[in-house]
């Protein structure tokens, strides 16, 4: 089907989602919009965080999308199923690829969530893991410092180490053997989170989980791209802040045209 994929986030994490999906569907257009203009959603009230993702559906609705990616922890959190009760197409959050992922994953059952406060404080991993494992033991921990760390860059920095090993300590101690890196900015500190759990502890990255999952339901219902020559992707934010072009570069792997616009 010769339709775009839509994907959105808060900002710009959610270009993690837009990685792994170039890398797992290549063949795919993309229409990607970044809320840069109220990033961040993390701290914000869930009635907010459904307005907000409710107009950006319509918008990317707007552009006859054939699939949405909810490329957000904080909103597949807090709002998926009640966004998903307003459309027919499917709109597909990044929770529960990630939990099929770390159930998959695990041989103690143990198994840690890092998020958002918002994403924590909805239980949504915790819930989700419960009901498809009911004898796992779930540890969820807000990280809120990691997206500013993450978004300037402080990927391995000694700092970074330092917030790290505080905020994984309780997590080693309960002895998991899986970590969910429950939000959109957390792969870019995979290799320092990874460093800090040890080798033992199966890191899962929503992102790929949901690339994989957008590529099975693409065959599933037949609508993956049978387009000849695709056509370019669009990236839509609604703001231009400072450092822009960097950012999406370390996010995304390249450069990107990228549009302002209002919703
Ligand atoms: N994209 C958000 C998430 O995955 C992180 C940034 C924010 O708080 O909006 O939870």
């Amino acid at each position: 089907m010769n339709k775009p994929i839509g994907i959105f986030d808060s900002g710009i994490g959610g270009l993690t989602v837009v990685k792994a999906v170039f890398k797992t569907l290549p063949e795919e257009q993309i229409v990607y919009f970044g809320d840069t203009a109220r990033v961040p959603y993390g701290n914000k009230s869930t009635l907010t965080i459904k307005k907000f993702s409710y107009q950006i559906a319509q918008f990317l609705v707007s552009h006859d999308v054939k699939l949405i990616v909810v490329a957000c922890n904080t909103v597949s959190a807090t709002s998926l199923d009640w966004l998903t009760s307003h459309y027919l197409l499917p709109i597909i959050g990044v929770i529960e690829p990630a939990v099929e992922d770390a159930i998959k994953a695990t041989r103690n059952n143990k198994i840690g969530v890092i998020g958002t406060r918002a994403t924590i404080e909805s239980n949504a991993y915790q819930n989700s893991i419960l009901h498809k494992k009911p004898n796992a033991k779930v540890y969820s921990y807000p990280c809120p410092l990691l997206v500013p760390l993450a978004e300037e860059g402080w990927l391995d920095s000694p700092a970074t180490k330092i917030i790290l090993n505080d905020y994984l300590a309780p997590l080693k101690k309960k002895g998991i053997d899986t970590l969910i890196l429950g939000c959109t900015h957390y792969p870019l500190l995979e290799n320092t989170i990874r460093e800090v759990m040890g080798k033992n502890v199966t890191l899962v990255n929503s992102a790929d989980s949901v690339a994989k999952k957008v590529k099975a339901i693409l065959h599933k219902n037949k609508t993956a791209s049978d387009a000849k020559i695709k056509s370019p992707n669009k990236f839509y934010f609604s703001d231009i802040p400072r450092q822009f072009s960097t950012l999406t570069k370390n996010f995304l792997g390249v450069k990107i045209k990228y549009i302002k616009t209002t919703l």
